[in-house]
């Protein structure tokens, strides 16, 4: 950690800050390759579930987004510097097969590549888990491509280890 985390501020996500976060996931897109969140984007998670309007002329993507984010922003964090958001955690709650256990979700992270290896994620993924704990839910998951070394590395860093839970597929 070094002066720049110091000036990291974490503050809860915005309906507002979605343009910067897609800006950011952007620019995290064109500096290389995405490799969990390949084939999901930002845009698709703020999209899901019918929370986009397609009204005309929309100033802004905040603007088109009429549904009900709530649960998308009550556990989703931006990370600024001088107010510039360089850095976004999108978590979600979701409920295991036994209904009553609840587990937070982290959907998504990114952090800035001019902001990456300075603490930034890691203060973002213990703004979702201090936001957890606060309501009582024990655990935070997510699912990581195994290719993924640098998510693999910041969240073994943080005390994360694998589940029992694997995912099998088949290419039909
Ligand atoms: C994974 C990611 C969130 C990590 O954020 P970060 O702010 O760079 O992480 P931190 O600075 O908090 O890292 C904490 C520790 O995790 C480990 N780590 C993080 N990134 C690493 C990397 N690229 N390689 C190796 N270890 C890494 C290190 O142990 C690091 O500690 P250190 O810097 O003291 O060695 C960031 O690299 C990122 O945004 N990657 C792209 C993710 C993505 O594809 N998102 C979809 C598009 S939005």
């Amino acid at each position: 950690m070094n002066s720049v985390a110091n000036n990291i501020e974490i503050r809860s996500m915005k309906i507002e800050d979605t343009n910067a976060m897609l800006a950011i996931d952007k620019e995290i897109r064109a500096a290389g390759k995405v490799i969990t969140y390949a084939n999901l984007t930002t845009e698709y998670i703020l999209s899901a579930g019918g929370k986009i309007s397609h009204r005309e002329n929309p100033t802004s993507y905040a603007d088109s987004i009429t549904g009900n984010v709530a649960g998308l922003l009550d556990f989703s964090f931006v990370a600024t510097a001088d107010e510039q958001i360089k850095g976004f955690i999108l978590g979600q709650v979701a409920r295991l097969r036994q209904a009553t256990t609840e587990l937070g979700v982290i959907q998504m992270i990114g952090v800035h590549p001019d902001y990456q290896r300075k603490g930034v994620g890691t203060k973002l993924v213990n703004a979702l888990a201090d936001k957890c704990r606060s309501q009582g839910i024990k655990t935070i998951r997510l699912g990581i491509d195994h290719r993924d070394k640098s998510l693999l590395s910041l969240v073994e860093h943080m005390g994360f280890s694998v589940d029992r839970l694997i995912v099998y597929s088949k290419v039909l």
